[in-house]
């Protein structure tokens, strides 16, 4: 299948094109390479040993994409591209709007032009904002506490609306939990630009000596250890459900959302655990207040995704963060250098 990939230069666009590529799709990444790197598609290319072809281009660009879309003419697109900083959301709510928002409705228009029905969005478990009770499931209010995750909302609102209106459109909203973990090459994987903002990434820098401490935010929560709780998802384990989410997509009209988690948590003290054992090394932490915005726990559930997508998770918190560690000792600065 021909598939457009917005953002497929990032974290996790890049490890589904592994997956995309192996499974002998005909892949065009579009990308401005605004958080990513080129060398991380090169490296795509040497470890799936495939090629496809790259376009540099932003998502607000309808002309660009309109071309690509013209010269491609995709069957499916994986809509990756935005910005997902949290913190940087709060102090720069329009540009998140435009590029998350006004971008997607760029894309979803230049689809309409050219006659591609099917998308697969990544969304977050962000859109659910505080829990009124967990697991979270796909009917879980919608209260998301931030810009970007009112984006993620906002889109998916749209894109709901896009498919109702065209009556062979079919959509599939992958609500991630927390991302983590990296090819098992250890030539691919998260490479956040400045400081870390979440977990795993932040204990791998402390871990190769980048970072002195972890701060943990807060160990007075109502948690098994007091500190909190979050449902990782193998950033493998993710890509196949993009796998699964397309191929659904063939057959299917119409929008689903969809989490996608393992179903599990682990808390900040078994995260620290399970990274020193897989790494060797000692991660020194000190305990700090609350970060504003945080929950206790969140948790997804799992079996939507497995009833509609035939797809679960099957790797552990062990595999992620031994992955984890492969790419950043292998990588202590990323795709750049010091
Ligand atoms: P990432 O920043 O590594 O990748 C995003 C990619 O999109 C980058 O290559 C970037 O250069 C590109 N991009 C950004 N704005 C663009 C634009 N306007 N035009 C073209 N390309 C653009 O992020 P990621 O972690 O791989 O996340 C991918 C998607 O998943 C994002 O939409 C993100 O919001 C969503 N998501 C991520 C997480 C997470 O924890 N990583 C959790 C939930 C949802
Ligand atoms: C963050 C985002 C959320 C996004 C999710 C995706 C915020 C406020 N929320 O959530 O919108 O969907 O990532 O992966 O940024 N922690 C520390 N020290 C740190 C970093 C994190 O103790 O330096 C703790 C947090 O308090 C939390 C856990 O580790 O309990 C996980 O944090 P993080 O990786 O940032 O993920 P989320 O909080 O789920």
């Amino acid at each position: 299948m021909r598939i457009l990939v917005t953002g497929g230069a990032g974290y996790i666009g890049s490890h589904t094109l592994i997956q995309l590529l192996r499974e002998g799709h005909n892949v065009l990444v579009y990308d401005n390479y605004s958080n990513s790197s080129p060398e991380a598609l090169n490296r795509v290319k040497q470890i799936a040993n495939a090629d496809f072809n790259v376009c540099e281009g932003d998502i607000q660009d309808a002309g660009k994409l309109n071309e690509a879309f013209g010269s491609f003419r995709p069957e499916a697109v994986m809509h990756f591209a935005g910005l997902k900083a949290v913190g940087e959301s709060n102090e720069k709510p329009l540009e998140y709007y435009a590029q998350n928002v006004s971008g997607s409705i760029e894309l979803l228009k230049v689809m309409q032009r050219h006659e591609c029905r099917r998308i697969v969005f990544s969304s977050s478990a962000t859109v659910y904002g505080n829990a009124k009770y967990l697991p979270y499931d796909e009917h879980h209010p919608m209260q998301p506490t931030n810009p970007y995750g009112r984006t993620k909302y906002f889109v998916e609102e749209i894109i709901r609306d896009w498919t109702a209106s065209w009556g062979e459109a079919s959509a599939i909203l992958l609500r991630y939990f927390n991302p983590v973990g990296a090819d098992p090459s250890g030539r691919i994987g998260e490479d956040p630009n400045g400081m870390p903002n979440n977990l795993v990434p932040y204990i791998s820098q402390v871990a190769v000596g980048r970072l002195k401490h972890l701060k943990i935010f807060g160990a007075d929560y109502e948690t098994r250890d007091g500190t909190g709780e979050r449902d990782y998802i193998h950033v493998e384990d993710l890509a196949r459900a993009h796998l699964a989410a397309i191929e659904f997509s063939e057959a299917t009209t119409g929008c689903e959302a969809i989490n996608v988690g393992t179903g599990g948590g682990a808390t900040v003290f078994e995260m620290i655990k399970a990274f020193e054992h897989a790494s060797g090394q000692v991660v020194p932490y000190e305990i700090g207040p609350r970060r504003d915005g945080d929950v206790a726990r969140s948790l997804a559930a799992v079996d939507k995704a497995e009833r509609l997508l035939g797809w679960r998770a099957k790797l552990s918190v062990a595999d992620m963060c031994k992955t984890t560690w492969n790419w950043q000792s292998n990588n202590p600065y990323g795709y750049g250098s010091k």
